[in-house]
Formats: structure tokens, sequence, C-alpha cells
């Protein structure tokens, strides 16, 4: 008894201990918290660290024409400011990766091809920051490739980096037709007519004379530093970079969440472009209609969040007076802190800067956004002359909303694979417009079923025939405009492309998945062929046989699957040929079933019951595993995303690419 008690008594002396070294650890914590910013500076000289690491990320089009030019001296311009800045440069383009090859091994320019693009090239906003948030670097800028930076862009940061509180900030850039000046070799020093260099003063001099972009969302530049803290509490929508107004929204999420300090720095920072009047400005190509078709929809939907009061020309700015910088604000005419024994001289100074610099609002801010339904300037014809690759083979993807995570995790999976030759034919419009949004080449036409109730849509009634034969139909459409298919349902994961061993069959020879479950034994019995992953060629053969094939489908109360059989290897595989083939006699048609060692479907072997399914099929061999033989869209998914064969992040709408996956970044 005596015992246990003072058992007791020492460990709760031990608590009291362990408590009091807490408190201790506690309040040690809060002295470094609220400790003067002078006795912290102090601390950073004596570790002997220099200025911040700053990595400068640009989407940058690619190195040709004036276009080239530009972008090369604006980076030209960036890495001359400081040893600390690192670009890169987010492209898909050739050109790009030579441009920061031109640089050398150890260099300070690197391209990434590893965001989200949409199949014109056109970078995902939401997928560039969420790659620039998990840099390395104590500061990440996002700006235009073609903005140029002079010094005191450097300042800025080195000065607001030793602020306390995590910060964000934003800068509008200016907007001139010429610059007298070159930049000499080093990219350290501005240079006139006649060699002599530039002094700092005189170029921001210069510069004022130029209009400050206030409503091209891409001219605005925009930065902070690498702590703790997120930048907003809300879920960037998949904005496409460029047109629109990606980076408000950043901003208006950033101040209601309030997780930051956010300021504008458009004083301090002087950032301006080149505008030629003789460029052949790309305002109706393709990559641009899209943008604005996309945004614009994506502007419907968070309009009324956008666009609430004055937006960032509200914002407190930081400025700079005899050499100190200062924080203010424009609505309220206040100066940044009180109390200041020269707070008078400042407002003047502060209210001198403001009258010469004008209003900073875009007049563009309310236009009213589109929300018409979204319509792309593409038909059938021209998006397969657009995608299919030189073998003229397009993989197409069927679907319907409901199935719009596991078409994500399809197609991210493609990107991995380097599979662009995909096509996605909507069911539906929701799926279409869903489509739009995350930029792939989608179609929708008249061989869609309409008056879809999901509720109302099961086997047996008219929808359900409507929506199943549909693949078919698209199939046979796409072989009559002279492409081969590989047709492919998106719960078909793919671990190696298998077009390279598809389209080696060549012309008459239909290939499918054989549905078989069992290990031995024939593939191609009664039934077997598995309509939701095979390769058509175009040829007469093969659309002479698609057509039996619709046909039959459409007078059947059966979906589509049985009628491949029943028209190809005949009621009962009377057409069998072999084990593993059939021969339809009237169109000699070919049926080959595939080997499903190489392309297994999801009752073979009990593949999905493996503990480590993706290490199981890479040792089958597996070219696609089909997520089939389960009932119910629920399951199906589940189970696809426990066995980690998923792609796509459903709640940031974006790839999970391998940068995500290992954190190890590289930039810095
Ligand atoms: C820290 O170093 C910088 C330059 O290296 C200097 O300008 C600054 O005054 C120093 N700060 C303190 C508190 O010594
Ligand atoms: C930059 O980040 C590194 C590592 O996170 C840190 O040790 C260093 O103090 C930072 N430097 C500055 C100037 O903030
Ligand atoms: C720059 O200004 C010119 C004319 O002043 C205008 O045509 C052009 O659209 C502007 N460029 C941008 C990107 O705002
Ligand atoms: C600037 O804004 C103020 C108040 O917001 C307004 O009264 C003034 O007319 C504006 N000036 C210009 C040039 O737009
Ligand atoms: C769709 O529904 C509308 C109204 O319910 C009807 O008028 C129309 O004929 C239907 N279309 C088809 C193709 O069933
Ligand atoms: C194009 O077809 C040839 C055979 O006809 C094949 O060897 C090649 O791999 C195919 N290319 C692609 C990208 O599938
Ligand atoms: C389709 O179903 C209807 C009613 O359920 C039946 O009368 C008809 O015979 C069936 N047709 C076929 C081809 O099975
Ligand atoms: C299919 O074959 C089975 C047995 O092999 C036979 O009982 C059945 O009558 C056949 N049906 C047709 C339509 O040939
Ligand atoms: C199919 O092949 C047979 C024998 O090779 C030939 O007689 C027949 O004309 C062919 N049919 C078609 C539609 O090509
Ligand atoms: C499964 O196997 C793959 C490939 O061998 C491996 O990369 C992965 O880490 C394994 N997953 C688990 C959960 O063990």
């Amino acid at each position: 008894m005596v015992n246990f008690h003072l058992k007791a008594l020492k460990s709760g002396l031990w608590l009291i201990w362990l408590c009091g070294f807490a408190l201790i650890l506690i309040s040690f914590y809060a002295t470094t918290q609220i400790m003067p910013p002078s006795i912290k500076e102090q601390i950073k000289n004596l570790t002997g660290s220099e200025g911040p690491s700053i990595t400068i990320f640009a989407a940058a089009r690619p190195f040709s024409g004036s276009i080239g030019k530009r972008q090369s001296l604006a980076i030209r311009s960036w890495l001359g400011l400081s040893q600390d800045i690192r670009v890169v440069l987010f492209s898909q383009d050739p050109s790009v990766f030579s441009f920061a090859g031109s640089f050398g091994l150890d260099s300070r320019v690197t391209a990434e091809p590893n965001i989200d693009f949409t199949f014109l090239g056109t970078p995902f906003f939401h997928s560039m920051v969420a790659r620039a948030q998990i840099s390395s670097s104590n500061i990440s800028v996002l700006m235009d490739s073609e903005t140029i930076l002079l010094p005191d862009f450097i300042s800025t940061l080195s000065y607001v980096n030793k602020l306390d509180h995590d910060w964000l900030l934003v800068a509008s850039s200016r907007n001139i037709s010429a610059f007298p000046c070159l930049l000499d070799v080093c990219g350290k020093h501005w240079l006139g007519d006649n060699g002599e260099r530039i002094k700092l003063e005189k170029l921001q001099d210069y510069l004022s004379h130029g209009l400050r972009e206030r409503c091209d969302d891409k001219k605005m530049i925009m930065a902070w530093n690498n702590g703790d803290v997120p930048l907003h509490n809300g879920v960037l929508p998949p904005f496409l970079y460029g047109k629109g107004f990606h980076t408000r929204w950043v901003i208006n999420e950033a101040l209601s969440s309030n997780f930051r300090f956010v300021f504008d720095a458009s004083w301090t920072i002087s950032g301006f472009f080149i505008h030629n009047l003789d460029d052949d400005d790309d305002d109706d190509n393709d990559a641009t209609i899209w943008e604005n078709v996309g945004n614009s929809h994506l502007g419907a939907l968070y309009g009324s969040l956008i666009f609430h009061e004055g937006g960032y020309s509200d914002l407190i700015k930081l400025f700079k007076c005899n050499g100190r910088y200062h924080f203010a604000s424009t609505t309220n005419n206040i100066v940044y802190p009180f109390g200041l024994s020269k707070h008078r001289k400042l407002t003047s100074c502060f209210d001198k800067i403001k009258t010469l610099d004008g209003n900073v609002t875009c007049s563009k801010e309310n236009r009213v956004m589109s929300s018409e339904p979204l319509a792309l300037p593409f038909s059938l014809e021209l998006l397969l002359s657009k995608m299919a690759d030189q073998n003229k083979t397009i993989v197409l993807a069927v679907a319907g909303y409901s199935y719009k995570d596991m078409l994500m995790s399809w197609v991210c999976r493609l990107h991995v694979l380097h599979v662009l030759n995909f096509v996605v034919y909507a069911l539906d419009d929701e799926i279409y417009d869903f489509c739009v949004l995350q930029g792939l080449p989608v179609y929708r036409d008249r061989l869609a079923p309409s008056n879809i109730s999901y509720n109302d849509c099961h086997f047996g009634t008219n929808c359900f025939q409507r929506v199943t034969k549909v693949k078919s139909r698209v199939v046979l459409e796409i072989l009559k405009l002279g492409y081969n298919v590989l047709m492919s349902d998106v719960d078909v994961y793919w671990f190696k492309n298998p077009l390279p061993l598809l389209t080696v069959f060549g012309p008459a020879v239909f290939v499918a998945q054989s549905d078989e479950y069992k290990i031995t034994g024939p593939i191609n019995l009664p039934r077997r062929l598995n309509s939701g992953f095979y390769y058509a060629h175009s040829d007469g053969a093969t659309i002479a046989a698609l057509q039996k094939v619709v046909k039959h489908a459409s007078l059947s109360n059966l979906s589509e699957q049985p009628s491949f059989y029943d028209t190809l290897c005949g009621l009962n595989g009377s057409n069998r040929l072999g084990d593993d083939m059939c021969l339809e006699p009237e169109t000699n048609l070919t049926v080959r079933f595939l080997d499903r060692n190489l392309f297994p479907n999801g009752a073979y072997r009990d593949l999905w019951d493996s503990t480590n399914v993706s290490s199981k099929c890479i040792e089958l061999g597996c070219f696609v595993l089909h997520n089939n033989w389960i009932s119910g869209r629920q399951k199906k998914l589940e189970r696809q995303v426990a066995s980690g064969l998923w792609e796509y992040d459903m709640s940031t709408r974006m790839c999970l690419l391998s940068w995500q996956r290992s954190k190890q970044i590289t930039d810095y």
C-alpha cells in the first residue's frame, strides 16, 4: 500500500517536472515570437544567412519570334538581379527546354512539364500555384514570362521577408511601348545609347510614364513567403492561366481567409512589359478562345465572390520614403504604424506617391461574365485531326458525369504515359462542361442520348438502351472518318501504353479484351468479349462488321456487349476459331481475344484482391487492368482508390504527379 503511494507520488513528481520543463519551453517559444524585429534581424545576421532564396515560376510560351525575344530579355533581367534567384518555366514545348538547357548543366533555369495543361498546351493556374507552394525556396513568385524586373524587386522582397507575419503580395506591372535601354551581357545593368549605365531612379522615372496594367491578371506579379500558413482557405477552381481573374480570386480568398498579411507592392516593385504594336497578338487562336470560354464560365460560377467591393484596389500599400519602407491604406489614408514621430512627413510623402500613381482600379472589374452553356469551336473532324497520332489512331473514352473522377484519373494516367491522342465523348451536358473546364479534348453530338434520368434509367428500359448503345455508334462514326479507335472504358487502368502492341494486328482484325474468368480453357467462349476495351482498325471489313453490331444492338433488349459477341463470333460461338479467335464469315473480320496476363479483366486471378495489385500486375506483365466484375459505381471507385491505381486528386481537381507524391523538390 505504502509502496503504491510512493510510486504514485513519484510519478506525480515526474509529471510536475515534465510540465515545468514544458512551461519553460513554451515561455522560451513565446519570447522568440514576440521578440522585437531588430533582435530577430541580428540573429539572422549572426547565422550568416544572406538574402532570401527566391524561385520565380512562369508559364513560358514557345521561344520563337518576338515573343521568344521578349521572354529571353525578361528572364535575363530576373537572373541578373541576384544569385539567389532561380527560375522554373512551365511548358511542354521543346523550345523552352532548349532555352533552359542553354544556361548549362548547373543552371538556375529549369523547365518543368509536370503540371496540368489543357490539350492545347495552356497551363492550369491552380496547378502552377500548387507547384509553387511546395517550393523549397524562402519566397515563391508567380509572374508573366515577359515582365521585366528592376533591382527594386530584390530590395522589396528582402525587406518583406523580414516581416514577422506570413505574407502575400501582388504588384501590377506597366505597359510600355518601347524601352530605350539595353541589358548588358551579364544581365546586371541597363545601358543607354552610348553604352553608359543608367541609374535605377532614371529607369523608374521613365517607367512612370507607362500605364499600369490593371485588368490583366496574367500581368500581375504574385509573391509569398513559404511559411507554414497556406495562402487561403479555399479550393482554387481550375482556372486556365492567362485570361480571366485568377490572381484576383486568390487575393480575395487570401483576404477573407485572413491567414496572411496581404498587400500591394506595386509602388516598390518596377515590373514592366513592352507592348509591341506590330505584334501578331494571338487573340483569336484556339487556346485563347478556350481560355475565354472556360474562365468566363468559372467567372459566372464564382463571380459574386470575385467582384465583391473594391477588390484589390483596397489593399494595403507598401511604399518607400527616404529609403525606408512603410505601409499605408489608401482607402482611409492611414500610414502605419501610428505614433511615429515623423508621421506627418510620411503622410505627405504617401499622398504625393498616391497622386502621381492615380487610382488603381480596373474599369472592366465589374464586367458581366458569361453563364451561357460552354461551346467550343471544334467539330469532331477538327478534334480528331488535332489529336490523332501519326498512325491516325484515337483513344476514345465515353463518359457521363457520374464517372467524372474515374475519367480524370484515367486521363491523368494517360498523361503520365505520354499518351496524348485521346478524345472524350460526353454522354451528358454536365460531363461536357466539366471536361471543358478541365481542358480535355471533348465533344458531344446528336448521338448522345437526351432525356437521361439516372433514377429511371435501369436495365431493360428504353433509356438504358440508348445510353449503353452510344459507344459502338461513336466508334463507328470515327472509323468512318478514317481513324482507328482504341475504345477504353475509364475504369480500365493503364500500366503501359498498349498501342504499339495493338496496332501491329493490321486491317480486318478486331482486337478485344476477354471477359473469361476461368484461369484455364478457351478465352473466346460465348459472351466472353468485353466491349469495354477493344481496338478497331479503320477499314471496310471492320466498318461493315461494326455496322452489324450497331444494328444488332439497336434491336436487342440487352446492353451492347452481347451484341458484339453474338454478331462477330456467332450465337453460341459458331464463328469461333481455335481458343482465342473468331472469324465473322460475311465481312471476313477476324476477332482476336487478348492474352489475359497482359490484358486481365477484373475477375481474372482475383487480381483486385492482391495485397499489392500494382506489383502483382507488373509481375504478370499487364498493359491494362479492367476494374470490372464488381457491382456498384461507389464500390468500384473505392476499390481503385484503395489499390493506389489512382492518379487524380478529387479535392484540388489536379492530377497527382511525381512531384506531389515524392515531395522531393529540386527548384532550390
Ligand atoms: C544585417 O545585415 C544587413 C546587410 O548584411 C545590414 O544591412 C543590416 O543592418 C544588418 N542588421 C542588423 C540588425 O545588424
Ligand atoms: C531561407 O530558408 C532556409 C531554410 O528554410 C532558412 O534556414 C533561412 O534562414 C531562410 N533565409 C532567409 C533569408 O529567410
Ligand atoms: C498595352 O497597351 C496597348 C496600347 O496602349 C494596348 O493595346 C495593349 O492591349 C496593352 N497590353 C496589355 C497586355 O494590356
Ligand atoms: C479616384 O478615386 C476617387 C475615389 O475613389 C474618385 O473620386 C476619383 O474620381 C478617381 N479618380 C480617377 C482619375 O479615376
Ligand atoms: C425529351 O423530353 C421532352 C419533354 O419531356 C420530350 O418532349 C422529348 O420528345 C424527349 N426527347 C426524346 C429524344 O426522348
Ligand atoms: C504505328 O503503327 C506501327 C505499325 O503499323 C507500330 O509499329 C507503331 O508502334 C505505331 N505507333 C504508335 C504510336 O502506336
Ligand atoms: C425485349 O423485351 C420485350 C419485353 O420485355 C419482349 O417482348 C421482347 O421479346 C424482348 N426482345 C428480345 C429481342 O429479347
Ligand atoms: C447452343 O449450344 C448449346 C449446348 O452446346 C445447345 O444446348 C443450344 O441449343 C445451342 N443454341 C443455339 C442457338 O445454337
Ligand atoms: C471473304 O473471304 C472469302 C474467302 O477468302 C472470299 O471469297 C469473300 O469474297 C470474302 N468476303 C468479303 C466480304 O470480302
Ligand atoms: C506495390 O508495389 C509497387 C511496385 O512494385 C511499389 O512501388 C509500391 O510501393 C507497393 N505498394 C505498397 C502499398 O506496398
